[in-house]
């Protein structure tokens, strides 16, 4: 257990409703929300009900149809529709977690060849480590949910049993209060 995350689907809940009033602090009111599948649309579609705004949807990925890893990201669906929605809009961007940084750094680059007013890039958990790609200095607005160590984290939407799954989770976040009691 010790070199896995676990997170559950309230703690992810909790972590979404706190980045929502992080957002509106900041002053950022998005038009719409692209969500980076598939990682990226549970947690879009939690912040819809903070925000309200719609959600448009882009599929990328690292990993080739037949499960085989690409040398890069790939874009398993890219609806048209989107860039045309995204032209002048202030666009929230949301992916579960800021890894390698690759994928997200592709993807926002595709995005701003659409001229949107704004990107502003949300993720549940950024990873502290040196990242393979940066974002362009578009970018000036970024929130993470949780700063982690270079961990797997296991999310909820990947268990086989969901008890045991939220049950690891209990047992992580005991002893990680038992380390900081001692
Ligand atoms: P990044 O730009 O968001 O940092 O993603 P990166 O290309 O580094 O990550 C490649 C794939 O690995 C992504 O999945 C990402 O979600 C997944 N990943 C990275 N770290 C973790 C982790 O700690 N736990 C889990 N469960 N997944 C992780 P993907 O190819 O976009 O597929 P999908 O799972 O989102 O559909
Ligand atoms: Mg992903």
């Amino acid at each position: 257990m010790n070199n896995k995350f676990y997170v559950g689907y309230g703690t992810i809940h909790k972590t979404v409703k706190s980045l929502a009033e992080r957002l509106t602090e900041s002053g950022f009111d998005p038009d719409v929300i692209v969500a980076i599948g598939s990682g990226g649309f549970i947690p879009a579609r939690i912040m819809k009900t903070f925000i309200n705004r719609p959600i448009l949807a882009v599929g990328i990925s690292y990993y080739n149809i037949d499960q085989s890893h690409a040398d890069y990201p790939q874009k398993i669906q890219w609806i048209d529709e989107t860039e045309r929605q995204i032209e002048g809009k202030k666009v929230l961007l949301i992916d579960e977690v800021d890894d390698t940084r690759a994928t997200l750094g592709y993807c926002v680059r595709e995005l701003l060849r659409h001229e949107p007013e704004e990107i502003a890039v949300l993720v549940l958990h950024n990873k502290k480590k040196e990242k393979a790609a940066d974002f362009p200095p578009e970018i000036t607005r970024y929130f993470a949910g949780l700063d982690i160590e270079d961990l797997w984290i296991k999310y909820p939407w990947d268990a086989d049993n969901i008890d045991v799954h939220h049950e690891n989770e209990k047992i992580m976040l005991s002893e990680q209060k038992k380390e900081q009691d001692v």
